[in-house]
């Protein structure tokens, strides 16, 4: 079942400021999957903040953006959906998931899964304000005594979601523990809409695995292509085939690192880049021979001439 107009079953997850747009245009460039952005505060869509307008702003992106937006106020997400939709979305995902306390404290994210007819209220009002498909992402509950997923599933579907995406954890849990495959075939099976299955993928492998196991129509992967962006690609070619892609050699990751590292530079400008960068290059070297050297001489750099110098340099002692 195709959720939105493309052929993917594979999603890649909103994670703040992770899934950016240098992020999603080097994901894009692997091929498939469907590409959602890093949460959008509403309040600050709203009151037009720069920042948070260049965050929603996908216009340019030659790939459909599923723009993600979170906050507790009904009449805010209405007017935020619209403007989303004119900052070139291609759909809008609902945020009832963030686990965060700045979050949660403002009676958004996970917080709505204790507020079923507030989320109710929010995604009507989603649904009439644009014409563009609408879904949710969502945890099992607030905590394992209160654990509300079906509940909350048929309450996004009765309201006009889309489709749904089901994280399985609780809010309590964070991201700790293994997400629990079992309540999410216990949602795909209380639903009509489609499911996307969320937590603890890896590969094409776990995803295959993930489907089979509970009958979701798509699965989301986050933190597996953290310095991964060819998974996404990666799983939705198995998913077709049923073939492995071979493993990325070292000379192609270090390609790759340098194009994410111009694509942020590009967007973000050095200062701003060179700090990013240093997240990114530890995830990118992770599990690489003598990676906690590279990592510990990269963070030290002040300026891309030097942080090249060390990228060359670390690359280079691996093909010796
Ligand atoms: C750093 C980070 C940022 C995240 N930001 C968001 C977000 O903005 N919106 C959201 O719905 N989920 C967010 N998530 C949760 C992920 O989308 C996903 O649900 C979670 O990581 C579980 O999937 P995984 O096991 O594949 O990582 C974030 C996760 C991480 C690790």
């Amino acid at each position: 079942m195709k959720i939105l107009d493309f052929d993917s079953q594979v999603f890649l997850a909103p994670m703040a400021g992770i899934t950016d747009k240098p992020l999603r245009n080097l994901v894009h460039s692997f091929g498939g999957g469907n590409i959602v952005s890093e949460m959008v505060a509403i309040n600050a869509l709203e009151r037009k903040n720069p920042k948070t307008c260049r965050i929603a702003d996908v216009r340019d992106e030659p790939y459909p953006v599923v723009v993600q937006l979170v906050g507790g106020n009904t009449e805010l997400f209405a007017d935020s959906a619209r403007l989303a939709e004119e900052l070139g979305a291609y759909s809008i995902d609902i945020n009832m998931g963030c686990p965060v306390k700045k979050i949660v404290n403002n009676n958004s994210g996970s917080a709505l899964t204790k507020d079923l007819p507030l989320a109710s209220k929010i995604i009507k009002s989603v649904v009439d304000a644009t014409p563009l498909k609408v879904s949710v992402k969502f945890r099992l509950g607030w905590d394992h005594e209160h654990i509300n997923v079906v509940d909350f599933a048929k309450m996004c579907e009765d309201s006009g979601a889309s489709y749904i995406t089901v994280h399985g954890r609780t809010r309590s849990d964070f991201y700790s523990g293994t997400a629990n495959w079992d309540l999410i075939a216990d949602v795909k099976s209380a639903v009509k809409i489609p499911v996307v299955g969320n937590g603890d993928i890896v590969d094409g492998i776990s995803a295959k695995k993930m489907i089979d196991y509970t009958g979701v129509d798509a699965v989301m992967v986050g933190r597996a292509t953290l310095g991964a962006p060819w998974l996404v690609a990666q799983i939705d070619n198995y998913l077709k085939t049923g073939v492995e892609t071979p493993v990325i050699d070292i000379e192609k990751i270090k390609d790759i690192l340098l194009l994410h590292i111009k694509g942020l530079r590009e967007y973000y400008g050095d200062r701003t880049a060179l700090a990013l960068s240093r997240k990114y290059v530890c995830w990118y070297c992770k599990g690489l021979h003598d990676a906690k050297r590279f990592r510990e001489q990269y963070v030290r750099t002040v300026d891309f001439d030097t942080a090249f110098a060390v990228i060359n340099e670390y690359f280079s002692s691996l093909g010796e």
